[in-house]
């Protein structure tokens, strides 16, 4: 790639798009170097989760197949200050949300604008779980209010129910930059937080939105055409029981792939009987 500097003002827009940065961020100027100063703490500090979103790489990786996916993070509940050792503190979903933001072990973080922690009723019994904002997401603080969050919408709609009687979040609480797949290893940093949130708002049955979310929460390596259609159990110490668990396609997938919405319709039809008492 050529240097900036060396463009005309067209080409340096296009630039910037091709190297990651598709947004302006605001009217405030944001002090970079104390957000420097804050990842070379993350960076020295003795925290086996930090992860650095540009290189993958921090100080003592957790490998992917070691994420604790089914709420085993026991490995780390001691050390202070550790994504499952913060999760493990957490009560309530509102400590949660506390514990999120104040978290600073993933880079992520620092380049997106909002902690984007949940949507709709942590009462309804039904929880969906996305993979992570997107550009919408982080503006507004919320999960699925862009275009994929209006299909989601008509996918609940289409069983019956809204964000007042269902709860969405995602895996990922921060938009990786330019909408890009959370890597393993920070979806692997995220799970003792979102294992929390699935044992606090203890659902009676749990979506999975997309490979992502299917992969690291049935911490399988298959695909979403494998693992969608189909029901499992999340099992965490913290729940009551096994929660029941389905995988369906994204709907940002489904925006690019019309043909497969008739197999998302099955998967939601097998949720409305799951809820259906009998
Ligand atoms: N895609 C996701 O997985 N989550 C969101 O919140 C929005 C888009």
């Amino acid at each position: 790639m050529k240097s900036a500097a060396a463009l005309p003002p067209y080409d340096i827009l296009r630039w910037y798009l091709d190297a990651g940065v598709d947004e302006t961020m605001g009217e405030v100027p944001v002090d970079r170097y104390a957000a420097a100063a804050r990842t070379a703490q993350v960076r020295a500090a003795p925290n086996p989760e930090a992860v650095s979103a540009e290189s993958g790489r921090g100080p003592a990786r957790i490998p992917a197949a070691l994420a604790p996916a089914s709420g085993d993070h026991t490995h780390t509940h001691g050390i202070p200050g550790t994504a499952a050792h913060m999760a493990a503190e957490c009560h309530t979903l509102q400590d949660l949300r506390l514990a999120l933001e104040k978290f600073d072990g993933l880079n992520l973080k620092h380049a997106a604008a909002s902690t984007v922690f949940a949507d709709g009723n942590p009462e309804a019994g039904i929880m969906c779980i996305g993979e992570a904002p997107g550009q919408e997401e982080d503006r507004q603080g919320l999960p699925f209010v862009g275009p994929s969050g209006k299909l989601l919408n008509r996918m609940l709609a289409s069983i019956g129910l809204d964000r007042s009687t269902a709860y969405i979040t995602n895996v990922v609480p921060w938009r990786p930059p330019a909408n890009r797949k959370p890597t393993p290893d920070e979806v692997a940093v995220c799970m003792p937080f979102l294992s929390r949130h699935i044992e606090l708002v203890d659902p009676q049955v749990l979506i999975l939105l997309g490979g992502a979310a299917a992969s690291a929460v049935l911490a399988k390596a298959d695909g979403i055409n494998r693992l969608r259609g189909r029901w499992f159990e999340f099992n965490s110490p913290g729940l009551p029981r096994p929660v029941p668990v389905l995988a369906t396609f994204h709907p940002a997938y489904l925006l690019r792939t019309p043909e497969a919405k008739r197999d998302a319709w099955r998967d939601m039809l097998m949720v409305r009987k799951k809820l259906t008492p009998h």
